[in-house]
């Protein structure tokens, strides 16, 4: 579907941007590992998290949906059902590299996962590594790509350092881990997104955190009896982008998840003096198991560039693609670093950010492991192509609200791996 965005009046008025998508995901996950029933207020209905509904249906656990939200009654944690067919993961990178943390540990079954040509495109053999270590089998095209197969073990604990700083690894890792015997250890080489790690603290497991580290005891059961699900940062980043970009712009976005390793985004958009104000998390160091969320005043401002810092990039890895955009309106350079893992996103976030924006009349140049651009005083306009990813869809469209032309997005059906209401949600804000 091709859709055109116009160039808007302030964008005003108060949103609640859909239910977080990372948290959605392990609440389903943790439901059918657990032993009691689990219910999820607020939980995502987007095609990523619907296909999780479905892989753990398929895997044995009852799923009930009311407009409330969802109720899962769990599998527990050794007893999934080996399915008839290979699990459709769809498009859903997270499912893809957490759910085999679970399969891992069911003994002498067998699970295919498969998905889109993206995620075909996408590597696993990041999960399959760890999980070969603790005691599981797993196969994968040329070693690397889905289909993922894995056989499951009697696993063992081990002490591991993640090569790269990827929250879907460390999860993967750590849901294996409650079956094992033993301790696990998960070093990262900077801060991901932390959201197993709650809701495991908050199912009862034993599980703390030094500094890069996080120690796991394997557990005997699960007992989550209630998830709230706050609003996505990632999908509220687009409507703040669209906000600080639309002169005239004043958005109420209510309940937004802050959790201090989400809020990547909100540091670097205040530092390049973007007018956001809300309560966010300070980072204590301290394993906490709540989700803080908070209401977010978002007003139209003037940029100024910014440079990210490799350390920087996990709590903003999903937003880093709005940062390039909000440079475009900015004064002098926008800089970002050490993000090369944007490259194995659903598309190539680099070139295919790069590209689009270029065409929409962006001063950017790709890097290796980022981008650099030259605030042009704003964006022309023009096509965009969203190459299936969501996140590149809902990114033209706000590049269209903020151009001077317009800008017509090509392939606007993506958006609805995230954020099914997106197009709807911007036109009353309009
Ligand atoms: C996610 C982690 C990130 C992020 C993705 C969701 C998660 O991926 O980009 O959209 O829910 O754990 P990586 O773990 O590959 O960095």
């Amino acid at each position: 579907m091709n859709l055109r965005f116009e160039p808007s009046a302030g964008l005003t008025g108060e949103l609640t941007a859909p239910p977080d998508k990372s948290i959605s995901h392990r609440a389903a996950l943790l439901g059918a590992m657990a032993s009691y029933p689990v219910r999820i207020e607020r939980y995502l209905h987007a095609a990523d998290t619907t296909a999780t509904l479905n892989a753990i249906r398929a895997l044995g656990a009852l799923v009930e949906v009311r407009p409330d939200g969802v109720t899962v009654r769990g599998a527990g944690l050794r007893e999934a059902r080996q399915p008839e067919h290979p699990i459709d993961v769809g498009n859903a990178g997270t499912l893809m590299r957490l759910l085999p943390g679970w399969l891992a540990a069911q003994e002498g079954r067998t699970f295919t996962l498969d998905g889109d040509a993206s995620i075909r495109r996408r590597p696993v053999d990041r999960v399959a590594e760890p999980l070969r270590l603790m005691g599981a089998t797993l196969t994968a095209t040329d070693e690397r790509f889905p289909p993922l197969t894995v056989q499951g073990a009697h696993l063992h604990s081990i002490s591991y350092e993640l090569p790269v700083a990827s929250a879907q690894v460390k999860s993967c890792v750590l849901l294996a881990a409650l079956a094992a015997d033993g301790a696990t250890t998960v070093g990262e080489p900077a801060r991901s997104r932390d959201h197993t790690e709650r809701m495991l603290m908050r199912a009862g497991v034993t599980i703390h955190r030094n500094g890069r580290h996080v120690t796991v005891v394997n557990a005997d059961e699960l007992v989550l009896e209630h998830v709230l699900v706050p609003s996505d940062p990632s999908s509220a980043a687009f409507l703040i982008a669209a906000g600080v970009l639309v002169p005239g712009s004043r958005l109420l976005l209510r309940d937004v998840g802050v959790n201090w390793t989400r809020s990547g985004f909100l540091r670097i958009l205040k530092r390049m003096q973007g007018i956001v104000l809300g309560e966010l998390e300070d980072d204590t160091g301290e394993l906490i198991s709540s989700e803080p969320s908070s209401d977010l005043d978002v007003a139209h401002g003037q940029l100024e560039g910014t440079v990210v810092e490799p350390e920087e990039v996990p709590p903003a890895i999903d937003e880093l693609p709005l940062v390039a955009l909000l440079g475009c309106f900015a004064e002098g350079e926008t800089i970002v670093r050490g993000a090369g893992e944007l490259r194995l996103k659903e598309s190539d976030r680099i070139a295919d950010v790069v590209e689009g924006l270029r065409g929409l009349g962006a001063n950017i140049e790709a890097t290796e492991d980022g981008f650099a651009v030259s605030g042009s005083g704003g964006l022309r306009g023009g096509v965009i192509d969203s190459h299936g990813d969501h996140r590149l869809a809902m990114l033209g469209a706000i590049a269209g609200l903020a151009s001077r032309e317009g800008v017509e997005v090509r392939g606007m059906e993506a958006a609805a791996v995230s954020y099914p209401g997106f197009v709807a949600d911007l036109e009353r804000l309009c």
